[in-house]
């Protein structure tokens, strides 16, 4: 059974920050991608433009990720040294597996960084774009998850989720302080 204060210490590695996500001085940061690694808009787009060719020529190499998994490439010019490329699930309503799908790829994005040896991890809003996810519900989601996980990952120092928007920056805030409510 997990303590208390295992409980506490993986909220404690939680951050929330607004930024560019490409801009972090990470060990690794995550892309809300699609299955076919293809790229796209939002935070994916950002990274390929930032990082340049050498990422999508290595996803391409590797070709497919299922929704709720992760693969890993290099980072190409970014600060970051790996990005995780994680597919969340596109919302259709919440009966489609979506809390399932949301919270395994963060699963999975953080037992890959810890595989790769990772200490320090950047995450975007994973699925709450293009894959319209709204916000409030996949905050939670998100964030359980990565408490979850990081109990089990005791290297992974600190998990940064980084937005672009002061509205999804508070919603997620809202989140992780219930969270830590509930865990007292
Ligand atoms: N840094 C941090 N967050 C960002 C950045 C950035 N540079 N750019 C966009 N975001 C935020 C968006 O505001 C959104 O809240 O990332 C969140 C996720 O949105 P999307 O990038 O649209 O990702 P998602 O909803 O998971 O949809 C994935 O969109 O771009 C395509 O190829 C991608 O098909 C895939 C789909």
């Amino acid at each position: 059974m997990q303590t208390d204060s295992t409980q506490a210490a993986a909220n404690e590695r939680i951050e929330l920050a607004l930024g560019d996500i490409t801009s972090e001085h990470v060990d690794a940061i995550v892309n809300a991608a699609n299955s076919g690694l293809r790229g796209g808009g939002g935070v994916d787009g950002a990274i390929h433009r930032a990082g340049g060719p050498e990422i999508m020529a290595q996803c391409r190499e590797i070709g497919y990720c299922a929704p709720g998994e992760a693969v890993i490439t290099g980072a190409g010019r970014l600060p970051a040294r790996f990005v995780i490329h994680a597919v969340g699930p596109v919302w259709k309503g919440g009966g489609a597996d979506e809390e399932l799908l949301l919270a395994s790829c963060h699963e999975r994005a953080l037992e890959l960084a810890r595989e790769h040896g990772c200490r320090t991890v950047a995450f975007p809003a994973v699925s709450t774009g293009a894959y319209g996810y709204p916000p409030e519900l996949a905050a939670p989601v998100a964030l359980a998850a990565t408490i979850e996980a990081l109990k089990r990952l005791p290297r992974i120092e600190k998990v940064r989720f980084v937005f672009v928007d002061e509205g999804l920056l508070d919603t997620y805030e809202r989140a992780l302080a219930r969270l830590r409510t509930h865990a007292q």
